[in-house]
């Protein structure tokens, strides 16, 4: 099996620099030689090269709106290709906002491939703001609504078909963060959220085992990973964190219970900010957790009553 390395350094789509250095930590950090060692052939392809980040605030309800187009339109060719190509990509992030070039590019794979797709969002935001709703006009705080329909059209319409996605394919992990505005709408718009309160009531693993129902050989499953997703003990290297998220042990559950089903297609690692981290220590974690993504485990795993 060959991965696809597709770096994206922006933060176009945040109010915080910094996460456009995330692409190089994460190859500091061993990603190419953690997959090799999975014994997967890995093509780094570098790094994308957009517009730079003009720092400046919000303007009709969007930050940064032509340079984040901009990195999506890149991002969802480049997805896209790999995918076409046979490869499982893996986008670097890059700030949350490419989640919309990258799930939509796999949205349109899936649809030429008659496959179903599973999204699966590891957050501790739910990314399902609009411009009416956003307190910050922030796209990394968006990329769930545009793939739903709702955003600009040069955002929510790249796959060549609007909505990229239903909200029926989404199951988000590690919610904990949600505006109230945004509450009512993934409450409307019937989102299976998983959040932190959900996870300490049940367990990680009864958590995910629902999330999972359903898969089947025909389902392509996409993972985004937002690193805010982790508690900021373990992950401070984030703009965005939010206190109380997933342990070391519920995130690595969390990983290799996705690695089980053999069905992960395509993934994004983003917000990573090596600006916030600490010796790249959020980078070696994502890295680590990767591994147990892509079926590293402690022994022969043996079936679990
Ligand atoms: N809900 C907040 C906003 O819309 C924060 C979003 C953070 N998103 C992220 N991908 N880190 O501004
Ligand atoms: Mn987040
Ligand atoms: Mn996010
Ligand atoms: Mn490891």
């Amino acid at each position: 099996k060959s991965v696809a390395l597709i770096g994206a350094p922006t933060d176009a789509g945040a109010a915080d620099r910094g996460s456009s250095m995330g692409p190089e930590a994460l190859r500091v950090a061993g990603l190419r030689e953690a997959l090799a060692a999975r014994g997967l052939q890995v093509h780094d392809r570098g790094n994308l090269n957009g517009p730079g980040n003009p720092w400046q605030l919000p303007v009709e309800g969007y930050r940064h709106l032509t340079e984040v187009i901009e990195w999506n339109r890149l991002v969802h060719d480049a997805m896209y290709a790999a995918l076409r190509e046979g490869h499982l990509p893996i986008l670097l992030g890059g700030d949350h906002c490419l989640a919309i070039g990258s799930i939509s590019a796999v949205a349109r794979h899936c649809r030429e491939r008659g496959k179903k797709l599973r999204v699966f969002w590891l957050d501790a935001h739910a990314d399902f703001n609009t411009r009416e709703l956003s307190p910050s006009g922030n796209i990394h705080g968006m990329p769930v609504a545009c793939l739903c329909g709702f955003g600009p059209a040069q955002l929510s319409e790249l796959s060549g078909q609007k909505p990229a996605i239903e909200p029926s394919v989404i199951r988000q992990i590690g919610i904990r963060s949600v505006d109230p505005p945004e509450k009512r709408f993934v409450h409307e718009q019937g989102l299976e959220v998983f959040d932190m309160r959900y996870i300490d009531e049940v367990g990680m693993r009864q958590t995910m085992e629902q999330a999972l129902l359903g898969l089947d050989e025909d389902t392509h499953l996409h993972v985004s990973f937002d690193v805010d997703f982790l508690d900021p003990e373990i992950a401070p290297g984030v703009g965005t964190t939010i206190p109380g998220g997933p342990s070391y042990r519920e995130a690595q559950l969390c990983m290799e219970m996705i690695a089980d089903t053999g069905r992960l297609s395509s993934l994004d690692v983003m917000e990573l900010n090596p600006a916030l981290d600490v010796r790249n220590k959020t980078a070696l974690l994502a890295v680590d957790l990767i591994e147990s993504l892509f079926g590293k485990s402690t022994l022969m795993r043996r079936a679990v009553p």
